[in-house]
């Protein structure tokens, strides 16, 4: 990982006709502060800023301070008012083959009839909404009605289980739950709605504050669909009843766009908080300049589910914001079969393309005569998201997916950065494979020891943002302690965001993210919490102790390793248990935290302070030799655990 890596310079086809400039890092760090207010101005504000930054609150920033506007209307009425509601935003792509566009003036129909009906129940800015969907139209829609009428939405990913969906609720004391009757999943639909009558119960149980329950028809799959009376309503039968004009109000910059939750070190998933017109404004500044985006003739893909923060930033706002054409792609990458992702690319005239490398590695497996089947010559430019990419991939994916030419911006941030942060500029940086380069335009970061003096070049440190940026997290939704401790306590004194990443720098400066450097999984690019499966494995009523380690997996990055201790009298009973538990962890959590492997062992290993000693336990699980095990009473369990990996 040296300068003797191979650099990928952007031809000067490219870089002629790309968005972003080498000058636009100088002029940023010339005035950091007017470098974002000039950003600003990309959006329609109904009152202009005064303030560009308060920082006089640190750790809680409000940016372009007096500022109003309305999300919505900068993501869909001003491109219709402006003479493109014409222009198709959203190519939507059923996993079962239909389809169906939105022109601009469609999505903006559809929005506000959403609008109005959520204003009918007498929802207004500030209550919460959760979105529980797969990803079909009314989602999207649903999320910008939201933003329309100043309702923060927190969005669930519909593969996440009953329980985690109560918890979410609650918290954030969701007054309308969004949902579909079901999904489609590998061809076959599968409820959803049962999950959500799961989650918000009944009687003395039931979920408080939620009120009304808006079922989208999907899958139409259960003629004895369960209802509830009061609570449930057909979308059908009340948002398409709707006027198909509303006239929309502007909101402060600061306030609450959407909450997202996401895995933290302990148990209890966070629920992070953006704002309105910081988030924007760094979201669609990021859009057009990192995908170098091109108005009109661009076709845009972002494969993320809008259930994760790559989903509302380069799904929704970033994109449309920008008056970008993308398609939205409701299935899995092999349904009905490997060739999917390569036909609608061709299908669609996709030119950028943005996914995370777990599926990239998993289209090598698949093999390079799937993509060669396929036309992908509209392609332009590649994106990767969500954990490091490994060179072997990166090369891949310019060669295979991008006929050898398309420059790849391999995008560093975070849901609670909100938008990019670090990332080559298309025809302007020369690229390393598995590089994320440097941090953008007006955006700061560092990497440094525990004291929080700067690494030498080539040596492991710890990465940090050290100035504020618009899309920041405004908070952790009701817990300002919380906030301060997790992200703001490392380098207190400084007061600079720990990140909770590792990386390095090479001798040319350029950043490479090593992966978190706390107890935070990264499985195929989503974020899980060691904590909250070993205490999903512990609600076992076997389960005496369980600790959770991310071991490297070929194919997902990390893969979830479990090490179990039973209850005494508990019985073994093999494969029959470890399905128990592989499936207790799936309704607690999501069939995405599954773990990969789960050993039943006697004792666990721990310092005399009594924590879990998981290097050791990462040690046994990736088949490398064994440092000190001198505290374990009887080390062979592990040793053969090992020994059968290496
Ligand atoms: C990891 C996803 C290396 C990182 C947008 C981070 C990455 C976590 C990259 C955030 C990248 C994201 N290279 N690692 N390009 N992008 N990560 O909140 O560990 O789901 O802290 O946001 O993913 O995951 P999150």
């Amino acid at each position: 990982m040296s300068s003797t890596v191979q650099a990928f310079p952007p031809s000067d086809e490219f870089a002629a006709q790309a968005n972003g400039t080498a000058e636009m890092y100088d002029h940023a760090d010339a005035d950091r502060l007017e470098f974002w207010a000039e950003q600003a101005r990309r959006l329609d504000w109904a009152t202009d800023f005064t303030t560009t930054l308060d920082w006089s609150d640190a750790p809680f920033a409000k940016w372009f301070v007096g500022g109003r506007l309305n999300v919505a209307v900068n993501c869909v009425d001003r491109h219709v008012a402006a003479g493109k509601g014409d222009r198709v935003a959203i190519h939507w792509v059923g996993e079962p083959g239909d389809t169906r566009d939105l022109t601009y003036s469609q999505l903006l129909a559809e929005v506000s009839k959403a609008a109005n009906y959520f204003s009918s129940i007498g929802l207004v800015a500030g209550d919460r909404v959760a979105i529980y969907m797969p990803m079909v139209p009314e989602a999207l829609i649903s999320m910008l009605a939201c933003a329309r009428l100043g309702l923060t939405h927190s969005v669930v990913f519909a593969g996440f289980s009953s329980g985690a969906l109560r918890s979410r609720v609650d918290d954030a004391e969701a007054k309308l739950v969004i949902t579909t009757d079901g999904q489609y999943r590998r061809g076959q639909p599968a409820p959803l709605k049962t999950q959500v009558d799961e989650a918000l119960g009944t009687g003395e149980d039931a979920a408080k504050s939620v009120e009304k329950v808006l079922v989208v028809r999907r899958t139409n799959h259960d003629p004895d669909l369960n209802w509830v009376e009061g609570r449930d309503v057909w979308w059908e039968d009340t948002v398409d009843e709707q006027s198909d004009t509303h006239e929309a109000e502007a909101f402060d910059a600061e306030h609450p766009l959407f909450l997202l939750y996401t895995s933290g070190t302990t148990g209890k998933p966070k629920g992070i908080v953006h704002s309105s017109g910081g988030y924007l404004t760094q979201v669609s500044y990021s859009f057009h300049y990192v995908f170098d985006h091109k108005e009109g003739r661009d076709v845009f893909w972002c494969g993320a589910d809008i259930g994760w923060v790559t989903g509302h930033s380069y799904l929704v706002y970033g994109p449309l914001s920008n008056g970008a054409t993308e398609v939205v792609y409701e299935g899995t990458p092999n349904s009905p079969n490997e060739h999917r992702h390569f036909e609608i690319i061709q299908k669609y005239g996709v030119t950028i393309y943005y996914i995370a490398p777990t599926l990239i590695r998993t289209f090598m497996k698949w093999g390079r005569e799937i993509p060669d089947a396929h036309d992908l010559s509209s392609i332009r430019l590649l994106g990767s998201v969500g954990e490091p990419i490994n060179p072997e991939a990166w090369k891949w994916y310019r060669e295979v997916i991008g006929g050898d030419s398309a420059p790849i911006v391999d995008t560093w941030w975070q849901t609670e950065t909100g938008a990019i942060m670090i990332s080559p500029l298309p025809g302007v940086t020369a690229t390393k494979p598995g590089s994320a380069m440097k941090p953008l335009p007006g955006i700061s970061a560092n990497i440094v020891d525990d004291q929080g003096n700067p690494v030498g070049a080539g040596e492991q440190g710890y990465l940090v943002l050290d100035q504020p940026w618009p899309s920041m997290l405004r908070g952790i939704w009701g817990d300002d302690e919380r906030f301060r401790e997790t992200y703001w306590s490392r380098f207190a004194e400084q007061g600079w965001y720990f990140a909770g990443d590792g990386a390095r720098y090479d001798e040319d400066h350029a950043l490479w993210v090593l992966g978190r450097v706390d107890d935070v999984m990264n499985v195929s690019g989503h974020r899980i919490s060691t904590a909250e499966v070993e205490s999903a494995l512990v609600g076992h009523s076997g389960v005496a102790e369980a600790a959770v380690i991310g071991a490297a997996d070929e194919t997902t990055g990390q893969g979830i390793v479990a090490f179990v201790i039973l209850r005494e009298g508990v019985a073994n009973t093999g494969d029959q248990l470890i399905a128990e538990l592989r499936q207790q962890v799936s309704v607690e959590i999501s069939p995405i935290a599954k773990p990969r492997e789960i050993n039943v062992v006697p004792e666990l290993p721990k310092t005399r302070s009594g924590k879990i000693m998981r290097r050791l336990l990462k040690d046994v699980a990736e088949g490398r030799e064994l440092g000190d095990t001198s505290t374990l009473v009887d080390p062979s369990v592990f040793e053969a655990i090992r020994a059968k990996k290496a």
